[in-house]
């Protein structure tokens, strides 16, 4: 790199110098740490920095406040330096009743294609109650631990679990050159108290529960802190693992116990729905004598083969699911019932109560989900109600107390008819048959504020936009003051405040720090990934998966919003939305709708100018189906439908469900009929299942 010498540059011609380089060096960081995929060395990099900083040694006029000088390392308003996980670390679903865990169980057979006699057996273990962490080994040695952050991205803590007692710095025994080993960061209940009571002392910070202290523990800035803190490990899972030292769950958990981890002693292999429940509520019995939290017990699938065909859907696996204790419950006072307007304009009610306890942490609010639920419970103003809460789910209230009514009659609640936010009337909804929605919203659509606001935090939420520094109440406070009233406005903010618009640093609660930290976190996330862009959206049943579905089968927004626009009912391009693979009518009709609102285009032509979606990765594009179009017909003998359906969306292939111009491949087992005959008229490739496998690498 050549640069002119310093001391030829006149002040201008400096100062202009300077502005580019510094976006050169931000759009590097960009890509450095935000997609993990530098364009220039090491080498190239540091010199476009010294000489960035010798030009402010030699021009002090240029060392704004904003200059990059001040920042060091990694992204500037994270703690911890951020790590990809190799494997994605996914959660697990939930089932709250007996019944629920055999139809779980019913469930894995019929995906397997497994007969009610055939042998299949699962673990139960207790679900602890923490934090999980992805611990690296390689060749036997911790390199990285990592928190879970958002399941594809977590922190990294590797100073801080080095502390924790119960992790092995070195594996023993055998272990595969890479390994990384899964579970729980938790702090025993009696180290919790004692803890709690130190920190009194010292006028520190109490923490609520021994998860949140774990959490807090954990993520110390200074490791020397955590050291100090009781954290322990259970191993429960693995992420990566360069081979496989088991074929069974229990076999990989008796594998991770011989390599130095602790794993749990009341794990049990069990050979059906009534033994695990049986463990269920053995573990349950003695859940509080255990010393630690727990909030279940978590069934797994043992034998690997059949948890690697269940695969995941969504963000949970097939093979595994946490069957809850029951919820807690308490009595309070019901003090009023406040009306939410959510980003879509769905009205729920929330009960403001007299403080209390459930389950070890102090509820004051809870959901009273619709208009039809205060009516059928009957539930007024003054009342005395049962609260429940189970796990991390937002407490509920169950019902009325009727006994502790007050004599003088309390009035029924009326549920308002007129938006609290924006006095737009209040509709419900009525499906084909004509029957109400039992969702009541505001018909105010973009004047309401209300939504308006709400669309802004999800389009910032961590799933989505994922902006650092703008979380909710920052969002509140813009859409008052006018700064930020559409998505495109958060990306304007710093130029217009540069512009001397405003002035943020002012503003409670900003300093310098924050406002550059906050300007720097928008920045980065103009390079976005398609599916959280159009998850981003806020589009009516476009949550996670769906927005995934759409993403991979247009892969990029200009292909999704080419089709998504004239899609009108009955239209061509309607039915090609329709037939992406998990998405249906409704669906399909809710893209169109926001596709094709005028108000939309223009806010989408906007942001469109400041952020740029990037197409999608073809997922596994080694596969020779990837990116391929795949109609299943007839009946299939190696596989269940369900299963067909996972595998082609494992090797990157979409299935759908009609054939057409563009079916690419069509795979046709016994009995196929008009679909068969249809791709032999278009003249489409038409395969066997064997020849399936054999495509996919499967055999
Ligand atoms: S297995 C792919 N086993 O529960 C499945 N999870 O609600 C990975 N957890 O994020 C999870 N105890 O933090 C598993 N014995 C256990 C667990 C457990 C606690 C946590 C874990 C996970 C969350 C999902």
């Amino acid at each position: 790199m050549k640069f002119k010498p310093i001391d030829q540059l006149s002040p201008k011609v400096a100062r202009a110098e300077h502005t580019l380089l510094g976006a050169e060096i931000a759009e590097h960081d960009r890509r450095y740490y935000q997609d993990d995929a530098p364009t220039i060395s090491d080498a190239d990099y540091d010199a476009l920095r010294r000489r960035y900083e010798a030009l402010e040694a030699a021009f002090p006029e240029l060392h704004a406040p904003d200059s990059l000088t001040k920042k060091v390392g990694a992204a500037p308003s994270q703690k911890f330096a951020k790590a990809k996980h190799a494997v994605p670390m996914l959660s697990l679903g939930n089932v709250f009743s007996d019944e629920e865990a055999h139809e779980f169980v019913a469930r894995v057979r019929r995906f397997l294609g497994l007969k009610d006699d055939a042998p299949l057996a699962f673990t139960a273990e207790p679900k602890i109650d923490g934090l999980s962490c992805s611990l690296r080994y390689e060749q036997g040695e911790l390199v990285l631990a990592a928190t879970r952050g958002d399941g594809f991205e977590g922190e990294d803590v590797t100073a801080n679990v080095r502390t924790i007692a119960d992790v092995p710095h070195r594996l023993k025994g055998d272990a595969p050159a890479v390994l990384e080993a899964r579970g729980e960061v938790y702090m025993n209940r009696a180290d919790f108290a004692a803890l709690n009571e130190r920190q009194a002392e010292a006028g520190k910070m109490i923490y609520a529960n021994p998860r949140n202290s774990a959490a807090g523990s954990l993520r110390q800035i200074d490791a020397s802190v955590t050291a100090q803190r009781p954290l322990r490990f259970f191993a429960y899972a693995w992420g990566e693992a360069s081979d496989m030292p088991a074929k069974t769950q229990k076999g990989m958990l008796d594998f991770l116990h011989h390599a130095g981890f602790v794993t749990n002693r009341l794990t049990k292999l069990c050979h059906s729905a009534d033994e695990m429940i049986a463990h269920y509520r053995a573990i349950e019995q003695q859940r509080s004598s255990l010393g630690y939290d727990i909030d279940g017990v978590v069934y797994k699938v043992d034998d690997l083969s059949y948890q690697q065909r269940l695969g995941f859907v969504s963000r949970a696996p097939r093979w595994a699911v946490a069957h809850k204790f029951p919820a807690e419950r308490a009595t309070t006072v019901l003090r009023a019932i406040d009306i939410q307007v959510g980003r879509t304009g769905a009205l729920t009610p929330v009960a403001r109560l007299d403080p209390v306890t459930v389950g070890g942490v102090v509820v004051q609010n809870a959901t009273l989900h619709n208009a039809d639920e205060i009516e059928r419970k009957d539930i007024r103003v003054g009342d005395t109600v049962v609260i429940q809460r189970a796990g991390d789910v937002i407490p509920q209230v169950v019902e009325v107390v009727l006994e502790k009514r007050p004599t003088d009659e309390l009035p029924k609640y009326k549920f308002p008819t007129r938006c609290p936010r924006c006095d737009s009337a209040v509709v419900q909804e009525t499906d084909d048959d004509g029957a109400a929605d039992v969702v009541r919203r505001c018909s105010g659509g973009l004047i309401c504020p209300a939504q308006a606001v709400e669309r802004l935090k999800h389009f910032c939420s961590r799933l989505a936009m994922d902006i650092e520094g703008l979380g909710d109440r920052q969002i509140e406070l813009f859409h008052e003051k006018g700064l930020i009233k559409t998505p495109a406005d958060i990306f304007t903010l710093q130029k217009r405040s540069e512009a001397g618009e405003f002035d943020l640093t002012q503003w409670e609660g900003f300093g310098e720090t924050s406002v550059r930290n906050l300007f720097a976190s928008i920045e980065q996330r103009r390079r976005i990934a398609l599916n959280r862009f159009v998850y981003a959206l806020g589009i009516r049943r476009i949550g996670e998966t769906n927005a995934r579905r759409l993403a991979r089968h247009f892969g990029t927004f200009e292909a999704l919003r080419a089709v998504a626009s004239k899609a009108t009912e009955g239209s061509e391009a309607r039915e090609e939305i329709n037939n992406i693979d998990g998405v249906g009518d409704v669906v399909a009709e809710a893209v169109a709708d926001f596709f094709l609102e005028e108000h939309n285009e223009k806010a989408l032509d906007a942001l469109l100018r400041e952020v740029a979606p990037q197409p999608m990765e073809a997922v596994a594009n080694d596969s020779p189906v990837a990116g391929k179009t795949v109609v299943f017909t007839g009946s299939l003998e190696r596989l269940t439908r369900d299963e067909a359906k996972a595998q082609a969306d494992r090797f990157g292939a979409k299935v759908s469900g009609s054939v057409s111009k563009k079916t690419d491949l069509v795979v046709a087992g016994p009995g196929a009929g008009s679909k068969l005959t249809k791709a032999q008229e278009l003249g489409i490739e038409v395969i066997s299942e064997d020849e399936w496998f054999r495509r996919t690498g499967q055999e």
